[in-house]
C-alpha cells in the first residue's frame, strides 16, 4: 500500500521548468496537475473509476525550504490528491512525486466523504427535478415549468435517518424563477426539499412539509431587469503612470520591504507562504482554512443548515474570474489559479487573483505648533485578494499588507442572503421579513484563519494580555490600570476566548530575540470581530462546529493538521479538527506552534441585504507589538501627491513644508 510504484510516464515537466520556479513553495503548474493526473491514471489501483478530489501541492518542509533559500537544491515537487470513487466509500488520500513519476504512498480513509464538486451542482438540479415526487410536490404548488425551478444542493450535514447512513449527500433547497433572469431568491419553495445520493446519482427523498404560497413579487438586481438608474458620479480614476511598485516572480511577491510567495488550492483558495518584513520572517504560512454558516431556525429542515463552504465545497474551485475594472481598479496584476475537474483533466480559472496597490489614508503625522512644521506621510497598502461564490453568497477575500508593518485580513460578504418563504407579514421570530413573504433567517458565519508564525525564527510563543485595575492598597486616585501577560504554556490552555472586560488581547512573541528595550519581538492579535455561537455544543451542528466555540487555538505546529473542523469533513462527526488536536495537550511554549483564530458574522438579515446584499465585513489585524524599534514608517520619504486638485479650481495646491523639506 505505501511503498513507490514508479510507472512509466508521457510529459514530465522538465527539469529546466523546474529550474525556473522563483520558490519552492509555488503552487503546482498546470503541466504539473496533468502530470499528477497521468500518474494516478498509470496507477493500476486508479485505472478506472477514479475521480479527483483535489491535487495540490504537497508543501515541502520548513527545513528543504530553508536549505534551498541558503543556496541548497529546491526539494521535489510533489503532490498530494484525494481520490473517491461512485461504487465505495470513502477517499483515497495519495501522495505523489511529480518529477519521479510515481505514487509514493496511497491511504484508503474509509468511511470519508470528499468535498460537493461543482460538477455536481447542476447535476443534483436535474436529478431533483426528474423525480416524479418532486414534480408532484410542485404541481400541487402551482409549478408546471419544471425548467423555472432552482435547486440549491447545500451539505447534508450529520444526520441519524436510516436512509441517509453512510452516503454521500446533497440536501437541498429549491427556488423558482419567474422568468430568464429573474432572481429566484425572492420566489423560496417553501417547505419542499430532498435528499440525493451524489454516487449513485439517485434522489433518496423528499421532504414536503406543507404548503407556503410561492411570493411571486419580483426583486431583482440584474441590470438587464432594471428600468432606471441615478445619475452616474464624474469618473474617479486609479492611475499609475509609472506602473505598479510591486513585482512578480512567478508566485514570488515583493513590494516596499514585503515579500511572500502567493498559494492557490481548491479548498482555501488563496494561501499565503514564507511572509516577511524587510528580510525577516514573519508568517510561514496563512490562509482562512474553514468557516460554517448556523442558520438558527428549528423549522421544516432548516436546522439542517450548517454549512461548511471551505471543508464542503472547497472556495479554490468556486473562486470568480475576475474582471478588470469592475473586481479590480486601477494598476492591477493577476494569477490564474491550475485546479483539476472532477474527470481528471487539468482545469484554469483565469485571474483569480488579484494584486494591486491602494493608497490607505494617512500612515502618520505631526505638526509643531511652536514650529508651524508639519511632517505627514501617506500610507500604501498592497491587496491581495480573490473572490469565490458559493450557492447564494459571494465572500470577497483581502490581505492588506502596509507600510507599518500591519497585515490586516478582511472578508467581505456579499451576494443574495437564503431565503425562506412565510405568509407576508407573518415571518418567523428566526427571521426578518426582506420583502413580502420572503424571510431571511438569523445566521452567523464563522471564519477561522491557520496562521504557522515565524517572528524572527520557528520557535513562538503566544501570550494572552489582559487589562486589570489596580487593587485598592496600590490604587489611592483610583485611576491605575496595567497590561497583565499570562504565557500560555500548553494546548489546552491555548484554548481561548476573547474578554472585552479585561481588553483582551494576544501577543505571538520569539522569546529568544528581543528588541532593543530587551522585550521579546511580538506580534498582536486583537480579537476585534469575535462572534459568540448559538449553537448547542452538544446538537448534530453544534458538535461539527466545535472550532466556533474559542477564538484563539494555539497548537503544536504539525503539517498534517490542516482544518479545524476535520480533514474530511464532509457528513463527519465533529471527531476531527481541533478538538482532537488539543486533546494531546502539547507544550506551546518557545517553539513552532500554529495559531488559529475564529472570528465572523452575526447576521440577521436586513431588507436592505436584499436582493443583493452590500459587503458586510469581518477580519483582524496583525499589529507589530515591539517587533520594531521604532515606527516602522518613519523612513517612508516625504512625498506631495502632485495630481491631487482643489475642488473647483485647476491648479494644484499641496500640503505645507512636506517637498520642500
Ligand atoms: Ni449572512
Amino acid at each position: 500500500m505505501n511503498e513507490p510504484i514508479a510507472t512509466l510516464l508521457p510529459a514530465m515537466p522538465s527539469r529546466e521548468q523546474h529550474a525556473r520556479r522563483s520558490h519552492p513553495l509555488e503552487p503546482l503548474s498546470a503541466a504539473e496537475i496533468r502530470a499528477a493526473i497521468d500518474i494516478v491514471r498509470a496507477h493500476p489501483a486508479f485505472a478506472h473509476g477514479a475521480l479527483f478530489e483535489t491535487i495540490e501541492l504537497l508543501e515541502p518542509s520548513r527545513a528543504a525550504v530553508a536549505a534551498w533559500k541558503t543556496g541548497g537544491a529546491p526539494p521535489p515537487r510533489e503532490a498530494r490528491a484525494n481520490l473517491f470513487r461512485n461504487t465505495e466509500h470513502g477517499v483515497w488520500r495519495l501522495t505523489i512525486s511529480i518529477e519521479k513519476g510515481a505514487v509514493l504512498t496511497s491511504a484508503f480513509v474509509e468511511g470519508a466523504r470528499p468535498m460537493i464538486q461543482l460538477e455536481q451542482f447542476v447535476l443534483v438540479e436535474q436529478l431533483v427535478r426528474d423525480d416524479p415526487r418532486f414534480v408532484a410536490a410542485c404541481a400541487a404548488r402551482g409549478i408546471t415549468d419544471m425548467s423555472l425551478v432552482c435547486v440549491d444542493p447545500w451539505s447534508a450535514g450529520s444526520s441519524d435517518l436510516p436512509d441517509e447512513t453512510g452516503l454521500h449527500l446533497c440536501h437541498v433547497f429549491c427556488w423558482l424563477r419567474a422568468r430568464e433572469n429573474d432572481n429566484l431568491y425572492a420566489h423560496p419553495i417553501e417547505g419542499l426539499n430532498a435528499v440525493v445520493d451524489l454516487k449513485a446519482g439517485a434522489v433518496v427523498r423528499v421532504d414536503d412539509y406543507g404548503i407556503v404560497p410561492i411570493p411571486m413579487g419580483e426583486v431583482n438586481y440584474d441590470s438587464r431587469l432594471r428600468t432606471s438608474f441615478r445619475a452616474e458620479l464624474k469618473p474617479l480614476n486609479v492611475v499609475q503612470p509609472e506602473g505598479a511598485s510591486f513585482r512578480l516572480d512567478g508566485h514570488k511577491l515583493s513590494w516596499d520591504l514585503w515579500s511572500a510567495v502567493i498559494g492557490f488550492n481548491a479548498r482555501e483558495g488563496l494561501t499565503l507562504h514564507d511572509i516577511t518584513y524587510d528580510g525577516r520572517p514573519l508568517f510561514h504560512r496563512a490562509s482562512l482554512c474553514e468557516m460554517v454558516v448556523p442558520y438558527g431556525s428549528p423549522f421544516s429542515a432548516h436546522h439542517r443548515k450548517n454549512v461548511f463552504d471551505i471543508g464542503e465545497y472547497g472556495i479554490g474551485k468556486l473562486a470568480n474570474s475576475l474582471k478588470l475594472g469592475c473586481d479590480c481598479l486601477g494598476h492591477i496584476a493577476y494569477l490564474d489559479a491550475e485546479l483539476n475537474t472532477m474527470d481528471g483533466e487539468a482545469v484554469k480559472i483565469e485571474r483569480a487573483i488579484c494584486i494591486h496597490e491602494e493608497d490607505s489614508g494617512l500612515l502618520w503625522k505631526h505638526w509643531d505648533f511652536r514650529t508651524d512644521r508639519a511632517e505627514i506621510r501617506r500610507g500604501r497598502r498592497l491587496v491581495i485578494s480573490f473572490i469565490a461564490t458559493v450557492g447564494n453568497y459571494e465572500y470577497a477575500s483581502y490581505w492588506y499588507f502596509k507600510q507599518d508593518g500591519e497585515i490586516e485580513y478582511e472578508m467581505k460578504a456579499t451576494g443574495i442572503i437564503n431565503t425562506v418563504g412565510c405568509l407576508p407579514g407573518e415571518p418567523s421570530k428566526y427571521g426578518v421579513e426582506v420583502a413580502p413573504g420572503v424571510e431571511g433567517q438569523i445566521h452567523q458565519h464563522a471564519f477561522c484563519v491557520r496562521l504557522e508564525p515565524a517572528l524572527d525564527g520557528d520557535n513562538n510563543s503566544v501570550v494572552e494580555c489582559d487589562t486589570h485595575v489596580e487593587d485598592d492598597d496600590a490604587n489611592p486616585y483610583g485611576n491605575a490600570f496595567y497590561v497583565r501577560e499570562t504565557l500560555l504554556q500548553t494546548e489546552r490552555d491555548g484554548c481561548r476566548k476573547a474578554d472585552p472586560a479585561t481588553m483582551r488581547y494576544w501577543r505571538v512573541i520569539n522569546p529568544e530575540k528581543t528588541n532593543r528595550v530587551g522585550k521579546p519581538v511580538g506580534y498582536k492579535l486583537a480579537p476585534s470581530n469575535v462572534i459568540t455561537p448559538f449553537l448547542k455544543a452538544n446538537g448534530p451542528s453544534g458538535r461539527r462546529s466545535a472550532f466556533m466555540r474559542n477564538h484563539l487555538w494555539v497548537t503544536a505546529y504539525d503539517p498534517e493538521q490542516r482544518y479545524p473542523a476535520g480533514e474530511y469533513m464532509n457528513r463527519s462527526s465533529g471527531a476531527d479538527g481541533l478538538i482532537k488536536y488539543v486533546a494531546q495537550d502539547r507544550p506551546i511554549a518557545n517553539r513552532p506552534i500554529v495559531l488559529w483564530h475564529v472570528f465572523g458574522l452575526h447576521h440577521l438579515p436586513r431588507p436592505e441585504d436584499f436582493p443583493v446584499q452590500p459587503c458586510i465585513t469581518t477580519g483582524f489585524k496583525l499589529m507589530p507589538s515591539g517587533f520594531f524599534d521604532v515606527n516602522p514608517g518613519i523612513d517612508l520619504p516625504p512625498n506631495v501627491n502632485m495630481a491631487s486638485r482643489l475642488h473647483g479650481a485647476s491648479a494644484s495646491s499641496c500640503c505645507g513644508n512636506a517637498s520642500a523639506g
